[in-house]
């Protein structure tokens, strides 16, 4: 559906985008996912036409877009800061885009309270937008967008101004919206537990760049990079030493855990990084006294207890080493919660292991 070709964006001397490629599928939720200022906006809006580029190209449907005005775009775009008409009532902001649509005034009105009933504004069409709260004008610039039903919805931080709940709701909205409709979202967000829940795939970008393109589980689980993996959840990272390979696995000794054979896949291309290995917090496991496993053990002490009601977070020294290591586990009945200098062992699996180097 959208095809970008090496695309470079400069503004002023500033290199914003650097050699952006990739292509994003019709009828996928695609997020771009990164820090502040890493250039997110800037490429959303190259698809919506708001922004030239310097070279390279973007396709929609297999066309240059690079004469193609951003009118004239099967796109539409919802604005980080959700500009909406504030002299207009709420219903007529919904209902902006359907001016010249050639439906009787009753099927718009219908229209519009759908689209609002989608974004939780049910019976709000007749009040005034500018006395709304920062949280429901985003979700009426929403409803502006969702009621065109475009091609490509680009949504540039859409839920930001919500809080948790209102946006958790509107996540899922979004994604059963999405399913029904069938068309092909954009979503840009720094909130990486957003992009998880609700992409398809995901481009990772650092400084202009994207880092990895993946689905959410590929990331979580297979970072490329330890500037992914960090940016993506909770990742240990424990000092490693490669000793060789053999057969196409790569056996490594990482500090505190001991020898372990990786598969090619468990080894992204190396970055010229200090060897480490990573191991998410819920892949360990604290074994409480009579507990038996078929993982691998090594022994801690406790260093740190974090508890978050439904898990506890636990930091742990390994194997009489300075490797400290969080390793998250369920609260679940009959579990205690173990103190700070407890002796305990920790079950590990060398298949939940990423080799960054
Ligand atoms: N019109 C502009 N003129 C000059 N520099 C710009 C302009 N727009 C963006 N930039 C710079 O380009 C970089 C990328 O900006 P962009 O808005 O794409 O970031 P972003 O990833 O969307 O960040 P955020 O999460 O904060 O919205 C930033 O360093 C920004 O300062
Ligand atoms: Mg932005």
């Amino acid at each position: 559906m959208i095809e970008f070709r090496d695309v470079h964006k400069y503004y002023g001397d500033y290199h914003a985008l650097r050699g952006i490629s990739g292509s994003i599928r019709a009828g996928e939720f695609f997020s771009l996912l990164g820090p502040s200022g890493c250039g997110k906006t800037t490429l959303l809006r190259t698809i919506a036409g708001f922004e030239g580029i310097d070279s390279g190209a973007v396709l929609i449907d297999a066309k240059d877009m690079a004469k193609v005005p951003a009118n004239e775009r099967p796109t539409n775009m919802v604005f980080q800061s959700y500009a909406i008409f504030p002299h207009m009532s709420v219903g007529e902001n919904v209902g902006f885009g359907l001016r010249r649509d050639p439906r009787s005034k009753a099927e718009k009105a219908k229209a519009v309270e759908e689209a609002l009933e989608m974004v939780g504004l049910k019976g709000y069409g007749a009040r005034a937008a500018h006395a709304l709260s920062g949280g429901q004008r985003q979700r009426v610039a929403l409803a502006r967008a969702l009621i065109l039903k475009p091609k490509v919805l680009l949504l540039d931080e859409p839920l930001s101004a919500l809080d948790k709940k209102m946006r958790e709701h509107m996540q899922v909205e979004l994604i059963k919206l999405q399913r029904q409709v069938g068309i092909t979202f954009v979503l840009v967000t720094h909130d990486q537990e957003e992009a998880l829940v609700m992409s398809d795939r995901i481009a990772v970008m650092f400084e202009g760049e994207i880092a990895q393109l993946a689905d959410p589980e590929t990331l979580y689980r297979r970072p490329n990079s330890k500037k992914v993996a960090d940016f993506i959840g909770t990742m240990n990272f424990i000092p490693a030493q490669v000793i060789g390979e053999q057969g196409g696995q790569i056996e490594v000794e990482a500090k505190g855990l001991g020898r372990a054979l990786l598969n090619a896949d468990q080894c992204p291309a190396g970055q010229g990084d200090a060897p480490m290995v990573g191991l998410r917090p819920e892949t360990l496991t604290l074994m409480y006294p009579g507990q038996t496993t078929t993982e691998r053990t090594v022994d801690g002490i406790i260093d740190e207890v974090i508890y978050f009601g439904d898990m506890t977070y636990y930091d742990v020294y390994l194997g009489g080493t300075d490797v400290e290591v969080r390793l998250s586990m369920r609260n679940t009945p009959g579990r205690p919660i173990l103190d700070v200098g407890t002796s305990v062992d920790v079950a590990w699996s060398p298949s939940a292991l990423v080799l960054f180097r």
